[in-house]
Formats: structure tokens, C-alpha cells, sequence
């Protein structure tokens, strides 16, 4: 994903007064929490002058936020910087400079490697340091090749600056937010504590003002993140102990915000607190993301997920009499080390179960450094391959069964941009799916009554109930 267009002046005299603009063009990878960083990153980045642009060619400094989660999307970074490093070199047979930067997860995890294989890289920066980039750039234009990977002992979101108003209006009428980093569960097939640490939470204070500062800019929808958002705490005003359900609470205070989701959220941290907020919050989206991986007793116990499958349907049962219009979505990973034919007709199971109107799934992935790299038994990629196909067939006949049963059901669809055709708007229903409907593009941010009327395969399609 690319950042915002950069709004640039093409009048000349605006070159001349402003010769100091140079312009970053991002790539964010991976998940929702490098979108947040990466917008954070051009907002630091904007003091000292730098605007974004989504024209390769034209930046000055290239910065790729990398995701390390799989080889797949690890071996991703080393061809961009291939493509990237032939760039540079065409920009500087004419006479321009482009940096290079690699941020995120597998600028932690591999940081010296990528200095080694990538001559091209200027700047390598881990994700607990996005605060001292402006200070690595003025480093890397000094001549030096900067690693920047320590775990900072300051925090970082008290050094990172918020967006302006106009940049947070430009991004949409929905935001992120995260509250929470790092995680120390170490199920056995995951780089998340290595990448990004142990688990921190940012404050109240902090989190309730910049919801607010969001707010203030338009914004009527913001998702809490956290690699493990519901491990979140804090202490409330009277320096009592606050989980993420008590948060949502305070949140909801802020006039104007209408909406309000979290994710990822782990089954070990879905306390009583939390639960009742879905009950009790109409802010709230009935929509929770709640990955369980596996439906194998077996494969949990050596993924380390510390829960069993009937703690899981347990506990949905429970969120269920909360919030019974919930739905849920997922994430899966097949192919698990000493993951048997068995194991993985339990995971349908589970599946059926529990029905999903949304999941992710993988095949799993060895990753250097993880307990599950050294296990043996591991399962040959096409029957992996064969599984997964399995899996995903059944998930999809279920979004696309929750998709059709939306049909006839009247919603409130908070409005967010404008659509493919002229005259029409694209929305968010509370169960996350996209919905089509004609509308003035005036009225986005609004939050409408839409009747779904159809369903195709990625959305829906509506009309505005007076
Ligand atoms: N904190 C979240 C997951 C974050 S990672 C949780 O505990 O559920 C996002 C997803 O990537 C995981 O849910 C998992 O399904 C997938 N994933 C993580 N490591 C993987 C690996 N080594 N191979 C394949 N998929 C993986
Ligand atoms: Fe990774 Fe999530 Fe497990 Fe943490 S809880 S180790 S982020 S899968
Ligand atoms: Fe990837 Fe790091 Fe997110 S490994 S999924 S970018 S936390």
C-alpha cells in the first residue's frame, strides 16, 4: 500500500521559495499496525520537509516497511531493493540522489543481512526507533550507512509527532490507532516477539488524546491495534487497573466518534470486561477478529496457544450472548509441523463450528529463529498446499453465505469514499464488508440507513433508506 498523493505546488515560484521539499515515497507490507507506522513515519518526516509522493521515479527517499511473518513476504523486500537498487542507479547517471530505506519487521530481524546483500540500502531502522529517523537521515547525508535496530529506551510515541489536521482529513474519515506493541506469547511458529519486542501499552493520556486529535480532524471510525490488542492495560484516573474494555469505555466519550473496532485480539485475553463492552457499547462494531489457527487439541498444545478448541467455542458462545449479531473472523495456519490428515479434519470441523463471515489462512511457514524451525515432521509443501485449498473453499462458502444472508437487512453504513462509478460512495457495514451505494460525495463520513439489495464477490451493494 502507497501513502496519500502528495499535494504539490507545480507553480514554479514555489520551487524557488521552498527549495528544502524533497519527497518519500512509502511501500507499507504487512499489517495494519506498519499502515499506522508508516503514516507516522511521513509525519515525521514532514518537519523536516519531506512530502509524500506515489511516484517512485520522483522520490528522494524510498522507504519499504517490510513485514517478516513468512518467507514470502520476506523474500518480497530483497527483489523491491533489487528493482530499487537499478532505480537508484539510473537516478544517479542523471544527477539525482535516492536514498534507500528499509523499515519494520525484517529491518529488526535482519538487519545486517540486508545491509550485506543490498549495497543500495542507506538506512535500516527497526520499528521501536521510527522516532530517530529524521536523525539516521541526517546520518545517511553525511555519508554514513545507518543500523538502527536497538529497542529504544525512550517511547517512541511520545517523540513521534501526530498528523496536522488537513494530512489526518486526507487519509479518510477512518483511522488507526495503536495502543498496544509487542507481544510475549511465542506461539512456535511466530517472529512477532522477535520483530517487535515484548509487550507494551501506551497510556490513557496518550491514547485518548490522540483519538481526540483524530476526531477533531473528521475521523468517526478508529481501530485500536496491537499485535495482541486486547493484552492492552493501563491505569485509569484513579490509578485503577484498566483493560482494554475499560479504554473502549473512556473512548466513547469522545463526541463525534462514532465507531470503534480493535484487532488483533488473542482468546487468553478476552476478559469479562471486554465482553460486556460488546453488550453495553452501541460504538462498538459487532465484529471481532479472533484467530484460533488451529481446530487440533494436538497442534495447539505444540503451537503454544495455551487454550483448547472447546475453550474457544466457549468463550465465542459467551461473546455471542453478549452481542448476538457478532461476527467473527479468523486466521488459520495448515501445514503445522506434525500436522496429520486428522488434525487438519479437526480444523474443519472447528470451522463448521463455529462459522466465520470473514478468515485469513496460510500455509505455514518456517521461520529462522522460531521453536517450530527445529521441530521435525515437517509437512511436505503440496500437501500444505492441498489442505489449504480445502480450507479455503469451506471459509469462503462461508463469507459468502454470511454475505447473501446480509441481503434485505436494513444497516447503518458509515460512508467513506467515493466509489468505482460516478455518483457512488463505498462504506463499511458494522461487519467490515464493503457496500456500494449512490451517494453525494458530500456526505461522506456520514452514517446512513442503506437496505442491501445484492452481494457480490468482495462487496455489497445498497440503497439509501429515507
Ligand atoms: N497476534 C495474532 C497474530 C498476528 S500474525 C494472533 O495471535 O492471532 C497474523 C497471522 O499470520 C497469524 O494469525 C497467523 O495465522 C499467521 N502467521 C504467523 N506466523 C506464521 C507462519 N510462520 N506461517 C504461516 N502463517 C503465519
Ligand atoms: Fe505471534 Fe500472535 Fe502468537 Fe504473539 S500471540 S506470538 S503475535 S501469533
Ligand atoms: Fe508482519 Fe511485523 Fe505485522 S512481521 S504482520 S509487519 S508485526
Amino acid at each position: 500500500m502507497t501513502q496519500e498523493i502528495a499535494v504539490l505546488s507545480t507553480k514554479p515560484e514555489m520551487a524557488v521559495e521552498s527549495p528544502a521539499v524533497r519527497k518519500v515515497f512509502v511501500k507499507t507490507y504487512g499489517c495494519q499496525m506498519n499502515v499506522y507506522d508508516s503514516d507516522r513515519m511521513t509525519d515525521a518526516l514532514a518537519k523536516d520537509g519531506y512530502v509524500s509522493t506515489d511516484v517512485i521515479e520522483d522520490a528522494d527517499l524510498v522507504l519499504l516497511n517490510t513485514c517478516h511473518i513468512r518467507e514470502k513476504a520476506a523474500e518480497k523486500v530483497y527483489s523491491a531493493l533489487g528493482r530499487l537498487r537499478d532505480l537508484k542507479k539510473k537516478k544517479a547517471s542523471e544527477g539525482r540522489e535516492m536514498m534507500i530505506g528499509v523499515a519494520g519487521c525484517v529491518a529488526q530481524a535482519e538487519g545486517d543481512e540486508i545491509l550485506r546483500r543490498a549495497p543500495a540500502v542507506d538506512l535500516v531502522i527497526g520499528p521501536q526507533t521510527y522516532h530517530r529517523l529524521p536523525e539516521a537521515l541526517k546520518r545517511v547525508q553525511r555519508g554514513e550507512r545507518v543500523l538502527e535496530t536497538d529497542y529504544a529506551v525512550e517511547d517512541k510515541f511520545e517523540h513521534l509527532p501526530a498528523p496536522d489536521k488537513a494530512k489526518t482529513r486526507a487519509r479518510g474519515v477512518t483511522a488507526f490507532l495503536t495502543v498496544q506493541e509487542g507481544c510475549d506469547k511465542f506461539c512456535t511458529f511466530c517472529v512477532v516477539p522477535y520483530t517487535r519486542g515484548s509487550e507494551v501499552s501506551r497510556p490513557v493520556a496518550q491514547i485518548v488524546a490522540e483519538a481526540q486529535k483524530l476526531v477533531d480532524a473528521g475521523v468517526r471510525e478508529i481501530t485500536l491495534l496491537g499485535q495482541n490488542v486486547n493484552a492492552w492495560h493501563g491505569a485509569g484516573p484513579d490509578d485503577e487497573k484498566w483493560g482494554l474494555g475499560e479504554l473502549l469505555h473512556r473512548l466513547t466519550k469522545i463526541e463525534g466518534l462514532a465507531r470503534l473496532r480493535y484487532t488483533t485480539s488473542h482468546p487468553r485475553d478476552m476478559d469479562d470486561s471486554l465482553i460486556a463492552a460488546h453488550r453495553d457499547l452501541k460504538q462498538l462494531m459487532p465484529y471481532l477478529h479472533l484467530p484460533i489457527q488451529s481446530g487440533s487439541n494436538r497442534i495447539l498444545k505444540a503451537m503454544n496457544r495455551r487454550h483448547t478448541t472447546a475453550e474457544y467455542i466457549a468463550l465465542i458462545a459467551r461473546i455471542k450472548a453478549a452481542r448476538p449479531d457478532l461476527a467473527l473472523s479468523g486466521d488459520f495456519i495448515v501445514g503445522f509441523p506434525g500436522e496429520t490428515d486428522e488434525d487438519f479434519e479437526d480444523t474443519l470441523r472447528l470451522v463448521e463450528t463455529v462459522g466465520y463471515a470473514q478468515a485469513f489462512s496460510f500455509k505455514y511457514s518456517t521461520r529462522p529463529g522460531t521453536p517450530g524451525a527445529d521441530l521435525e515432521d515437517q509437512v511436505p509443501e503440496d500437501v500444505k498446499a492441498k489442505r489449504l485449498e480445502r480450507l479455503q473453499a469451506l471459509l469462503l462458502s462461508q463469507q459468502n453465505a454470511f454475505a447473501q444472508a446480509c441481503i434485505g437487512k436494513t444497516i447503518d453504513l458509515l460512508l467513506e469514499k467515493p466509489g468505482r462509478m460516478p455518483g457512488q460512495l463505498i462504506g463499511r457495514s458494522p461487519w467490515l464488508q464493503s457496500v456500494n451505494v449512490d451517494a453525494k460525495s458530500s456526505q461522506i463520513g456520514d452514517i446512513v440507513s442503506v437496505r442491501i439489495t445484492g452481494a457480490g464477490p468482495n462487496s455489497l451493494f445498497a440503497e439509501v433508506v429515507s
